[in-house]
């Protein structure tokens, strides 16, 4: 690493609605420089060049893979291109962060994991909600002991995720669409933090309702950890009811509001949806960017948005979120934790920050490609037992070290 002082040099690899959520993380952070990036569509590469003169910009993953001046990728191409791509930048020597979800397979996971211990790059596994402020203050003040045992975990999501524009390999399974593969990266990895890492069954199913959106659009599991402790996940990614309705201080809506709904609804079932304008219009340089990252990022209450209701409930108490931090329910009533910084563009830097200490600092990476595994298999395991309507045993997964965030601060403690 030479040239740009301790800052990590970074190339994006698909600049499109993901990528454009973590670009305002990117932009005045002390810690990355985004150098380059790399899309197979024209029109994206031309605005990036506009948004970011001085980055180098390519028309595929493996012209930028070639870029000596790249330290780091950021992987957010379309999940079936996740694997292909990380081996590629791996045997570049790039260091990676890849999109959830990590691969469409186990199989796959193993070589992109053997791709990058190979290059000795460092490999995370990121971008899911498990990273957020509240999340992580769950996690001390449950490892504290302050609330006594950890002794049940549920999470409660009800979007309007098939609602969203997709591509068609967004809305096949075998390519990685649908709620299932995009969405239980967040959940799981939520409740793998919360819990201790370390699951070891489950049992779940995936609903694949309208054959308009020929995808799964929902997911449930009921899932125990190794000491015994359960859990629920679920998300229901139709659109009817959604989670921000009992959150008095949201808008009430994610991406549309009811009577929107409405409307896309009966668009795609009379097939007339516009469905690439309107994907197009929310990735970088779109006219609905601004308005969609522009409520993401920012000081901002929180609100369920696609984690949905977490609920942590330990011997002593429970916990869920408040507006800015935590709601603690103990024996002594409820508090409200102000946790501050939740929203927004700080706590995406919290990812950029744990790739870039690991590359820069030398520090150990948590979220890395054997956390990940433990993720996918756990995700894996509900569409498997949905078919095959059994119990799976998890054998890949792997504990958070006692000493993650040890030092994050949180006024209950
Ligand atoms: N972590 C999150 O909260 C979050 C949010 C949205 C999307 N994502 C992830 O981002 C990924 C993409 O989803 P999206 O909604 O952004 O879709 P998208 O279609 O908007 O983005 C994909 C981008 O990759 C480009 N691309 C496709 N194939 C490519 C290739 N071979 N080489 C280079 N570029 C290529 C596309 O042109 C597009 O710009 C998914 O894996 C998804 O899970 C994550």
């Amino acid at each position: 690493m030479s040239g740009t002082g301790r800052k990590l040099r970074m190339g994006m690899i698909g600049i499109g609605v993901g990528g454009a959520e973590i670009l305002p993380a990117m932009d005045g952070s002390s810690e990355i420089d985004l150098v380059a990036g790399a899309d197979i569509v024209p029109a994206t590469r031309a605005v990036f060049a506009e948004r970011y003169p001085k980055a180098r910009v390519y028309d595929s993953a493996e012209a930028l893979c070639k870029d000596p001046e790249v330290d780091a990728v950021w992987i957010s191409t379309p999940n079936r291109w996740h694997a292909p791509h990380a081996i590629l930048a791996a045997q570049h020597g790039k260091h990676i962060v890849l999109e959830k979800p990590m691969a469409l397979s186990m199989e796959e996971a193993r070589q992109v994991v053997a791709a990058t211990d190979a290059a000795k790059v460092h490999l995370m596994a990121g971008h899911t909600q498990a990273y957020t402020h509240p999340i992580r203050a769950m996690r001390r003040i449950i490892a504290s002991g302050r609330l006594g045992k950890l002794c049940a975990l549920h999470l409660w999501t009800y979007s309007d995720w098939m609602l969203r524009p997709r591509t068609p390999d967004e809305l096949d399974e075998r390519q990685g669409g649908g709620v299932p593969y995009r969405q239980t990266p967040h959940q799981i990895d939520t409740v793998r933090l919360l819990g201790g890492g370390m699951l070891r069954s489950v049992r779940g199913t995936t609903g694949n309702w309208h054959p308009e959106r020929p995808a799964p659009g929902y997911y449930t599991a009921y899932m125990e950890f190794e000491d015994g402790t359960p859990c629920t996940i679920m998300h229901n990614g139709y659109g009817y009811f959604v989670t921000e309705e009992l959150v008095p201080w949201s808008r009430g809506y994610i991406r549309y509001p009811a009577d929107e709904r409405v409307e896309v609804r009966k668009q795609l079932l009379a097939g007339t949806r516009e469905e690439e304008v309107d994907k197009q219009a929310m990735r970088i340089g779109g006219k609905d960017e601004k308005r969609i990252f522009g409520e993401l990022f920012g000081k901002q209450a929180w609100s369920p948005f696609d984690l949905g209701l977490v609920v942590a409930s330990c011997e002593h108490g429970d916990m869920r979120h408040s507006k800015m931090g935590l709601f603690i329910y103990d024996n002594d009533g409820v508090h409200e934790v102000d946790l501050n910084a939740t929203g927004g563009v700080e706590q995406r830097r919290a990812e950029l920050t744990e790739i870039y200490e690991a590359v820069v600092l030398g520090k150990p990476l948590f979220h890395d490609g054997r956390w990940g595994m433990a993720t996918l298999e756990a995700g894996l395991a509900i569409m498997q037992s949905g078919r095959e309507r059994r119990e799976i045993a998890l054998q890949h997964q792997v504990a958070v070290p006692a000493d993650y965030d040890a030092d994050l601060e949180v006024p209950y403690l």
